[in-house]
């Protein structure tokens, strides 16, 4: 896709996986590119990966720290001009059941993925009406908002409050012109990462999924860099699963009579 030519877009959590695709596809798009990481190690690394150095900048950023991110939105605004677009897309994914959970973990899980994606949009939504800029924010959800999984209880939760999140600030931010939406991914390779779930498991959510694989960077990249298009207007609030199908209630259960 193209389009994006000088447009400042900010993508939070983008050192890896996914939010390196989001990155990626807008600068290749045209678009000036702020990238925000809690990690500076693998901040340094996403650098690498990009050929053309033109339209980039990289801030280290912790997404649960309102002073930080307010420092990425005036570095991104100071490098580039006012953001046209915020991605806010960081979050962590730990695994443990309620019983032996600790208390610091499920605050890591919410504080990283609901208190982050909250200041990260509010930073951006007050640069934005500040400068009466007509733009677009999505958040980086999941299909775990509403499809539960073992052991991630507190992920999921996060998520959930994300989309509600999502749901409200596009009604706040509407009479602005700005647009909230959310990319809900469903099991996406990251062929940059370890895999973070044995075979077993994986085998089981493969059969979960319609599509019968595991999804691509840049097939969410392509959602959200869809969602910030102009075709995309009149379309705010909602939030759009990028998922095989995931999402249907498939149980790769037989038809229940021989015709097909
Ligand atoms: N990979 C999937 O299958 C999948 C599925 C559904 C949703 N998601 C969501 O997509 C987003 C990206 O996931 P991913 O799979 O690319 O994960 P990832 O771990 O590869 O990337 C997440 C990035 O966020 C950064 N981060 C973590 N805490 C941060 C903080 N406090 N401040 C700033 N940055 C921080 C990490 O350093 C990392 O670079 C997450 O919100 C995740 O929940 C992923």
């Amino acid at each position: 896709m193209t389009g994006f030519d000088g447009q400042n877009v900010i993508v939070t959590g983008e050192a890896s996986g996914i939010g390196l695709g989001i990155a990626r596809a807008f600068h290749d798009a045209g678009a000036s590119v702020v990238l925000g990481d809690v990690r500076k190690d693998a901040l340094d690394q996403a650098r690498a990966t990009f050929f053309d150095q033109e339209r980039l900048a990289f801030v280290p950023v912790d997404v649960r720290d309102r002073s930080a991110v307010a420092h990425l939105v005036a570095k991104a605004e100071q490098a580039f001009g006012p953001p046209a677009v915020m991605i806010a897309n960081a979050g962590i994914v730990p695994n443990a059941s309620v019983l032996n959970m600790e208390v610091s973990a499920w605050d890591a899980v919410i504080e990283t993925n609901l208190r982050g994606v909250f200041l990260s949009c509010q930073a951006a939504a007050r640069s934005m009406f500040a400068h009466g800029t007509r733009g677009r924010i999505v958040t980086i959800s999941s299909i775990a908002d509403h499809i539960g999984r073992l052991g991630a209880s507190a992920y999921c939760a996060s998520k959930a409050g994300v989309v509600m999140f999502t749901r409200v600030l596009a009604m706040e931010l509407a009479e602005h012109r700005i647009n909230v939406n959310s990319v809900a991914p469903g099991v996406i390779e990251i062929p940059q990462r370890a895999p973070r779930m044995n075979d077993e498991f994986g085998a089981a959510l493969i059969q979960a999924i319609p599509w019968g694989r595991r999804g691509h960077v840049d097939e969410v990249a392509d959602a959200v860099l869809n969602l910030c298009s102009p075709g995309a207007e009149y379309i705010t609030g909602t939030v759009v699963p990028v998922d095989g199908g995931m999402d249907t209630g498939w149980t790769h259960m037989p038809y229940s009579s021989p015709q097909r």
